[in-house]
């Protein structure tokens, strides 16, 4: 064996050395992250429209019970928010806060001045407190609005409902449709408002086959039909239908409306169920059925931006979601998928 037959060895070593630094060298750099420690570099960002806000906070009024039929909690003072409407308003770009139904009015009243919308969740509550509060919150935002702050407010599925009921000043306006856990079309009214309404910047290909393909999730007994909206005068100088659907029946019911007047909408679907719903096979999760709720989110986002409410950043900090932990509800195979209990 000669010497030189053992060359090739420190040669390779080097070779290949050299191409592991020739490899790293064209990774892009990636500099420690702390933004902190950034030089700041000059940009060219436009500003953004001084008239709109953009730090919004999503107000979620929470619903009687535990969400999981006794298996989190028995509190008779516990109250809960699925989170799939959490996500769903933080994937619209916004924080949330959760409005206790059962919490001190003095407080439900601060953390409203702590928001700049509302959603009213699903659910099957609709009498009591939680009722009460429902109407006393509905009444502050059309307050908010009259007084020159922007400020919309969803009511999805018993939501909506509630809405129709506060709005009637008597309970008794509910018709039962059998509309439990299926999907459906949207069937869009004649000359249907879609400019103003939650549709307004929905892609005309999704706008479409929201009428032909079942993009949207059903889950209720009761509803509105077309006709008793339209002849009850204090809902119908309220509200304009955008859509109906049919339910197993053939009977027709209201599916969205918007107010005539105010930035409030409702929804007897639930457009949160496709990104963020997992506990029916029923549930459209297609990529159009996705789109449909990423739109919605962002309608709802994009209208909050618009409100004048500037709240102290530690307020809304104190106040956040964020001081709550979500439980996974549906382990049991039942239930919401994900709940925050507030006990
Ligand atoms: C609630 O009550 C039911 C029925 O008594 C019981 O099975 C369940 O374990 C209770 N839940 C909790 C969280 O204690």
């Amino acid at each position: 064996m000669s010497f030189w037959s053992f060359l090739w060895i420190p040669v390779l070593v080097f070779l290949l050395g050299y191409a592991e630094g020739q490899w790293r060298n064209s990774l892009p750099v990636q500099p420690y992250d702390d933004s902190n420690s950034l030089p700041q570099l000059p940009v060219s960002c436009p500003v953004p429209d001084p008239k709109l806000y953009y730090l919004p906070v999503i107000g979620i009024l929470t619903h009687p019970g535990d969400g999981a039929s006794g298996r989190l909690s028995n509190a008779t003072t516990a109250s809960f928010i699925p989170a799939s409407y959490v996500k769903f308003a933080e994937s619209g770009g916004a924080r949330v806060i959760p409005l206790i139904y059962n919490e001190p009015e003095e407080n439900l009243l601060k953390k409203l001045e702590l928001v700049n919308g509302v959603i009213f969740t699903g659910g099957w509550a609709n009498a009591g407190l939680y009722y009460e509060t429902a109407r006393k919150i509905f009444t502050k935002v059309l307050e908010k609005n009259d007084a020159g702050n922007y400020f919309p407010l969803y009511g999805i599925c018993l939501g909506f409902e509630l809405l129709s009921m506060i709005i009637n000043k008597d309970i008794n306006i509910l018709e039962e449709f059998s509309a439990s856990n299926q999907a459906s079309t949207l069937q869009f009214i004649d000359n249907a408002n879609i400019e103003e309404s939650v549709f307004q910047r929905f892609p005309p290909d999704l706008l479409k086959k929201l009428s032909t393909d079942c993009l949207v999730m059903q889950n209720h007994r009761y509803g509105l039909s077309p006709e008793r909206l339209l002849n009850n005068q204090k809902l119908s100088s309220f509200f304009e239908i955008v859509t109906t659907c049919v339910d197993e029946n053939d009977k027709v019911y209201v599916s969205t409306v918007r107010s005539r007047n105010y930035p409030v909408t409702g929804f007897q679907w639930h457009p949160e169920k496709n990104a963020f719903g997992w506990r029916s096979s029923r549930i459209p999760h297609t990529e159009d059925a996705i789109r449909v709720t990423q739109y919605v989110a962002n309608f709802l986002v994009s209208e909050a931006r618009k409100s004048t409410t500037r709240p102290l950043a530690q307020e809304v900090l104190d106040n956040l979601i964020y001081n709550y932990i979500p439980t996974h509800g549906g382990k049991a195979g039942r239930g919401y998928d994900e709940v925050y209990l507030f006990t």
